[in-house]
């Protein structure tokens, strides 16, 4: 059926119906070694593989991408599709609040390959225009940004990308394609850490890159030489738990709103950051996710995470239960004590992955820990 709605692609879109027995459910293909004489090579790292298609055929739907391909973590989809779509000589303009990984990624190990990077600061469109360069061939950014919420005109760098003949990608991790669809704004590419919403129940690591036909060409091409493809039985994990993607993000999504509200209102907090209170959010985001943080006047950010009863002090995000991390020592780590000073990533921010419970509960477990 045609014109679905992103409800209904979680649900349906992309299962592989098993004829023998009728069942509901994608069957899972455990095999590497499959017969070649009926002329189809069946293979893990070919990624062709049913669970493979199942999976990529929904998020096609639910990002508007005609191809995609899936990863066994989110650094592998970024770090294959970059190396698939910049050779050496080229030159990469990224944003600079960027997840602490690629951040890493970015600085530790372009140069080895012969590429040349430029971070801009701050979100403005023009300044990305400003740094391209003869040899350029990739814009990147993430929107909303990790763990500062920032945002970025979607739009705009789309525009500028196809005026300088660039390919566009982003990291839509955050958003999840139930509040955000890139390609619709005219991006390239779209990535996700799977591990995060898509997978939602912090029990995977996974990737995805989705794209036009023709990008997915290129990238597959490496893909299959990196050899970092998601095997079956976590592909039938990833498609169960996207069933109830869109259920999931939307409680996410108002059960963040009333966190906002509630952190509003206490003098201890002295920032909050979320994406509703930018007018570019809601231009191009249906629902504005479930991340926020904050920063504390006065309690130790490590004493806040230990009075909490019920929200949990981890690593990774948008799970069903609610996380709470300080970005200074966890994802951005690895990035310079000044660096992280000049990117406002200080140590009495806490970065907030709003689950699925009562948002009342929430509130006064924030309450008594305040
Ligand atoms: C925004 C964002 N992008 C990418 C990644 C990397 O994903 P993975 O840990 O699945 O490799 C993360 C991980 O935290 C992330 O938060």
């Amino acid at each position: 059926m045609k014109n679905l709605s992103p409800q209904t692609h979680c649900v349906h879109t992309g299962t592989q119906f098993d004829e023998q027995t009728q069942g509901v459910n994608s069957p899972i293909y455990t095999s590497s070694a499959y017969g070649y004489l009926n002329g189809v090579r069946l293979y893990p790292r070919y990624y062709n593989l049913p669970n493979q298609k199942a999976v990529v055929e929904k998020l096609c739907a639910l990002e508007y991408a005609e191809g995609g391909l899936l990863f066994a973590s989110g650094m592998a989809a970024i770090t294959t599709a970059i190396l698939a779509l910049v050779k050496k000589g080229e030159h990469i303009v990224f944003q600079n609040n960027l997840y602490g990984g690629t951040h890493y990624f970015v600085t530790s190990d372009l140069e080895k390959y012969g590429i040349e990077f430029t971070l801009v600061e701050g979100m403005n469109p023009e300044d990305y225009a400003k740094a391209i360069q003869a040899n350029t061939k990739l814009i990147y950014v993430e929107t909303p940004s990790n763990p500062l919420l920032k945002v970025i005109d979607l739009q705009a760098i789309a525009e500028i990308s196809k005026a300088n003949n660039l390919v566009s990608m982003i990291d839509n991790t955050f958003a999840s394609p139930i509040n955000q669809n890139p390609i619709k704004l005219g991006i390239d590419v779209v990535m996700h850490s799977a591990t995060k919403y898509l997978g939602g129940h912090s029990d995977m690591c996974a990737g995805a890159i989705v794209s036009s036909a023709k990008i997915m060409e290129k990238v597959y091409h490496t893909a299959i030489n990196f050899g970092g493809n998601m095997d079956s039985q976590a592909c039938y994990l990833l498609e169960r738990s996207m069933k109830t993607l869109a259920l999931r993000v939307e409680r996410q999504n108002q059960n963040a709103q009333k966190l906002v509200d509630f952190l509003g209102t206490q003098n201890e907090i002295s920032q909050i950051y979320y994406p509703s209170s930018d007018p570019i959010a809601h231009k191009q985001m249906s629902g504005f996710g479930g991340m926020l943080s904050f920063e504390l006047k006065t309690i130790d950010s490590q004493e806040f995470m230990k009075r909490l009863k019920l929200i949990f002090p981890a690593l990774s995000l948008g799970g069903v239960e609610s996380t709470i991390c300080s970005p200074y020592n966890t994802s951005h780590l690895k990035i310079s004590q000044a660096e992280r000073d000049r990117l406002g990533i200080k140590n009495s921010l806490l970065r907030f992955s709003v689950g699925i419970e009562d948002a009342n509960d929430l509130i006064n477990d924030l309450r008594q820990a305040l």
